[in-house]
């Protein structure tokens, strides 16, 4: 009896590691992000296979958004903007029409490239997870290269609303 016992124990210490690796390689915990904060929106990124994955967050109850290479102010920035309302995580794929304003790809005969992972607003802070490809080829999309120098813009605001102007906003550049 005590013989089983111990055979056992020996078999699950082998087993038991080799489950959580395996576990860990499908999951998205293989990714390894970088990290930039600035106007209070931490931005997280990850690079894997053709695939940009980010982490946003923000201490709203509100919107938050990321946008890529804007040639003014927001104008011709490759935003994603989302917010958490109740169990729903909306995030939406926008594109900086003008300096001040923004409109969904779709509404201007572009496609919406954004998988949403998860959303949280916990405590006072939205936290949306998305993942978009590198290169959609949408035109309302900025063509992204692992190895390049990009301008990120962030900003947030305090309501459900994406046409909502923002409570703080700020930029900083990215090697991908
Ligand atoms: C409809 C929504 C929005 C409106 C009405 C709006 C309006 C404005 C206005 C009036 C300014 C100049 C004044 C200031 O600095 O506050 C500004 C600047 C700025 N906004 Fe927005 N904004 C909107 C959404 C966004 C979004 C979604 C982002 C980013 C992801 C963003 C990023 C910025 C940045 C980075 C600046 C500074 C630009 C610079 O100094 O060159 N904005 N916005």
């Amino acid at each position: 009896m005590k013989r089983l016992a111990l055979l056992m124990l020996l078999f699950s210490s082998i087993l038991v590691p080799f489950f959580t690796f395996a576990q860990d390689t499908n999951s998205t915990n293989d990714l390894v992000y970088q990290k930039k904060t600035t106007a209070r929106v931490t931005f997280k990124w990850a690079v894997k296979e053709g695939t940009l994955f980010v982490n946003l967050s923000a201490p709203t109850t509100g919107w938050v958004a990321v946008g890529f290479e804007p040639t003014m102010m927001m104008k011709n920035a490759d935003l994603i903007i989302g917010y958490v309302t109740g169990s729903e995580v909306v995030i939406e794929d926008h594109f900086g029409v003008r300096p001040t304003s923004h409109v969904p790809d779709v509404d201007i005969g572009g496609t919406n490239d954004v998988t949403v992972l998860s959303g949280s607003e916990e405590n006072g802070t939205t936290t949306l997870r998305f993942s978009i490809p590198l290169d959609s080829m949408d035109t309302f999309d900025r063509k992204l290269e692992k190895g390049e120098t990009y301008k990120v813009i962030v900003a947030y605001g305090k309501r459900d609303d994406v046409a909502s102007y923002h409570v703080k906003r700020g930029s900083f550049k990215i090697k991908l």
